[in-house]
């Protein structure tokens, strides 16, 4: 196996002449979970949808590469990349009510597509499995139909499916934003023991850093289409360089009963032409150079990446 099972190598992505994501690297080793974490807009899910590189959902490559285990996939044939989906890279989206047909019985829906995958549904296995991930009652669940279930448990489901066609590599978009704080922390160690048990790699894209500080080994901060500060998760939380991952920490809600501080102003609107930082106009620490300076990605400490570290307060 290569040493990251994902790379991604200065992606520039678009939908027709909107650059939505620019330049961006980082990698996956095997059995490494990393959050992306960002705004609203700022171009996580379209960073899925180029992995996942399914043409009908529009995201356009304009630069840079896709490496899955060694394979460069940024532009596989439709047939290439149906061997891979489900078998190599599993997805789990935000929201998995749309992925599954609301009256037929979770087994039944397993079994069709596991047979797309020319994959034959095992029902003791999926069990045995399901069990190993705590599932609660596997054996009933699977016979029940997604409409008689919580949005958790549905998700759950989805995860399932995904698990049962044993993908290195497990993309989840928001998976558990859509959730209760109780079934986002199941679903969450669930996810973990993916990682644990069966030593899988996840890229999780998340807007609550809470849930990366429980989940990521690694952690990347995006705005307006750029990654703006990266590495390890104890290291980009306990002590963020950029400011705008400082301004995202403080906007956590505290048990102190006192509104979050929030970010004034917004980013670019997509695909705006921009001289300098894109973060520059709504920075506390801004500096007249910052409107031109140009993005640059650097090691500020080792395995420590920010491309800006103004105003940085040491605690
Ligand atoms: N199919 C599309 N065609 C055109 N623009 C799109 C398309 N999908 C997304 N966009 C635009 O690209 C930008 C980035 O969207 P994206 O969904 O990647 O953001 P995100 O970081 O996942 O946001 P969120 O946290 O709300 O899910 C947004 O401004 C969005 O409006
Ligand atoms: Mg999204």
């Amino acid at each position: 196996m290569a040493e990251n099972l994902l790379e991604i190598k200065d992606l520039t992505l678009s939908y027709g002449e909107f650059k939505i994501v620019t330049d961006v690297n980082f990698s996956v080793k095997p059995g490494e979970i990393v959050c992306i974490a960002g705004e609203s807009g700022c171009g996580k899910s379209t960073l899925i949808k180029a992995i996942l590189g399914i043409k009908h959902l529009g995201t356009q490559v304009v630069n840079g590469s896709i490496i899955l285990n060694g394979r460069d996939i940024t532009n596989l044939s439709v047939e290439e990349r149906r061997q891979i989906l489900g078998t190599e890279i599993g997805y789990v989206p935000q929201n998995t009510r749309g992925s599954f047909n609301n009256i037929r019985s979770y087994d039944i829906q397993y079994k069709e597509t596991l047979q797309c995958h020319n994959q034959k549904f095992d029902r003791g296995e999926a069990i045995k499995l399901f069990k190993r991930l705590n599932f609660p009652d596997p054996e009933r669940l699977l016979g029940h139909q997604p409409w008689e279930m919580s949005g958790g448990m549905n998700q759950r489901m989805a995860i399932g499916l995904a698990v049962l066609q044993e993908p290195k590599l497990m993309l989840a978009d928001e998976a558990t934003s859509v959730l209760d704080v109780t079934s986002q922390k199941q679903v969450i160690e669930e996810l973990a023991q993916l990682r644990d048990e069966l030593g899988w790699s996840i890229l999780f894209i998340t807007h609550n850093l809470g849930v990366a500080s429980h989940i990521a080994d690694k952690l990347g901060v995006m705005y307006a289409g750029r990654m703006v500060e990266y590495g390890d998760i104890r290291k980009v939380l306990d002590d963020p360089i950029h400011p705008y991952t400082r301004a995202l920490l403080a906007a956590i809600p505290g048990k102190d009963r006192k509104l979050p501080v929030g970010l004034e102003g917004r980013p670019p609107l997509d695909g705006a032409e921009w001289t300098g930082c894109t973060f520059e106009p709504r920075c506390k620490h801004r500096t007249e150079a910052c409107k031109t300076r140009a993005y640059c990605l650097k090691e500020v400490e080792p395995g420590h990446f920010a491309s800006c570290s103004e105003g940085r307060v040491k605690q």
